[in-house]
């Protein structure tokens, strides 16, 4: 285990047990509706990216891939769930079943964002899974139509999630120990 790493919340494993149950989830839903378009995987930059490609090879479907880069303004506290588009999708996704796979709700101010911004576009349908549902007060009820784990509220690393750009390359979810970041 990495030092600055106080407990493993979740393991190596567990993630690639619970991404090969949500594949399989996804691949017998769309699999009678999509057809050879199959579906468009999106990614929100950067710390989706990890899961989004681990999930992507337990989708037996055609599968495109896609990410986009937003920055938040202010903080969640304040913030009217504004986001900035810095890079926007390359796929027209009008007609299209778009599943964005998301490392962590938190908040839940992204995602509702996103969510609105893509439904304009005209998407034949649009969902969201989600490999961490922090558990944080006032968070904003997002639909999920899968969630890989529920996530206390603490201060997690790993698995695309990082503290100043660290961590987001160990294989696990872990509690980053306080002193890391105090
Ligand atoms: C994280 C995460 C989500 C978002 C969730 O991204 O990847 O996109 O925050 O938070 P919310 O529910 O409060 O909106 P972050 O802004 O840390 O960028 P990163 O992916 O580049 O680490």
């Amino acid at each position: 285990m990495h030092p600055h790493i106080e407990r493993i919340l979740f393991s190596q494993e567990q993630i690639a047990q619970r991404n090969r149950e949500m594949g399989r989830v996804i691949t017998e839903v769309y699999g009678s509706k999509v057809g050879d378009q199959g579906i468009v995987l999106v990614s929100v930059l950067r710390g989706a990216a990890i899961f989004m490609a681990d999930l992507a090879r337990c989708i037996d479907l055609p599968v495109e891939m896609d990410y986009m880069a937003v920055s938040s303004y202010g903080n969640a506290a304040t913030s009217s769930g504004r986001v900035r588009v810095l890079k926007d999708l390359s796929t027209d996704i009008s007609g299209r079943h778009v599943v964005i796979a998301e490392d962590v709700l938190d908040s839940g101010l992204t995602l509702q964002h996103l969510l609105s911004m893509l439904q304009a576009r005209g998407p034949a349908s649009l969902e969201v899974v989600a490999l961490l549902r922090k558990d944080v007060p006032g968070q904003i009820d997002i639909p999920l139509f899968q969630t890989g784990f529920a996530c206390p509220n603490e201060f997690v690393v790993g698995y695309g999630l990082d503290y100043a750009e660290r961590y987001r390359n160990l294989p696990y979810v872990g509690v980053l120990k306080p002193e890391i970041y105090m």
